[in-house]
């Protein structure tokens, strides 16, 4: 079920302003991968790129291979049919919808695929505060219920890659930890994640691998040991509780 990303030269420019530029980088399968940085870093622009999903239309350059195969031209459509799967930034749940008619709306490709298509009780499992909301509408959910939704219906769509634009935004700490425990439960079960995070150190919890983004480039990836004594995460994120 795992996949690997390999991403090369990829510029993402939105008119005359190029906003993403990454050499090289990727994302092995079975793993957790980080993408952390400041606000305007550019990691929205990264995954949204990957999934070739954005209402912008930014313009795409270079090559995205999922599992050697050159996906970078294709359609969010064709992504999902392959098992690439986007939650964006602001989710995408039907708020006029119940949280199970939300659940039920998606379904995984029909025939084989080798992938893991979760049933609804599935998603349940997994995050059972919905199961207690199923009757209500997605409108009426919290944000961190909202998110547990988003990536309820992302993992109906049977992926073998899942792309999550900051999952614990504007969660209480609590729920930081259990969202992120529960996408490192997915990553066991031998999903590969390529994950946004703002919270550096929640993120280095869970996370197998950490890349910080400055000004859409790549100016630092390693393991979270080694991310963890590199002078720019300290100076810009771990702070005087480190120091
Ligand atoms: N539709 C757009 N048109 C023009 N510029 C854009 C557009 N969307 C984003 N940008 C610019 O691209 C850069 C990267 O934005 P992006 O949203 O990818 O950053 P981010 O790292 O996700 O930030 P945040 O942490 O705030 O979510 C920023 O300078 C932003 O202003
Ligand atoms: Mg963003």
């Amino acid at each position: 079920m795992s996949s690997r990303l390999e991403i090369s030269d990829l510029r993402i420019a939105y008119g005359a302003s190029t906003v993403v530029m990454i050499e090289h980088l990727v994302v092995e399968p079975g793993t957790l991968a980080g993408v952390i940085g400041a606000n305007g870093a550019g990691k929205s622009t990264l995954v949204n790129g990957v999934a070739n999903w954005s209402r912008a239309e930014p313009r795409i350059a270079g090559t995205i291979r999922l599992d050697g195969e050159d996906i970078t031209s294709l359609s969010p459509e064709e992504h999902v049919r392959r098992g690439l799967q986007l939650v964006p930034e602001g989710r995408g749940v039907f708020m006029g919808l119940t949280v199970e008619e939300n659940l039920t709306a998606v379904a995984g490709p029909s025939g084989e695929t080798g992938r893991k298509a979760y049933a609804v009780d599935d998603v349940y499992e997994l995050f059972p505060r919905l199961r207690e909301r199923r009757s209500n509408f997605a409108g009426s959910l919290s944000g961190g219920e909202r998110q547990m939704l988003a990536v309820g219906r992302a993992l109906r769509m049977a992926p073998k890659f899942l792309l999550l634009d900051e999952p614990s935004i504007g969660l209480a700490p609590r729920l930081v930890v259990t969202m992120l425990q529960t996408i490192r439960t997915l990553v066991e079960g031998g999903l590969t994640v390529l994950l946004v995070e703002q919270n550096v150190n929640a993120a280095m919890e869970v996370t197998d691998v950490l890349h910080l983004l400055e000004r859409g480039r790549v100016v630092a990836s390693g393991t979270v040991a080694e991310m963890r004594n590199d002078p720019r995460i300290i100076e810009a994120y771990l702070g005087a509780s480190h120091g």
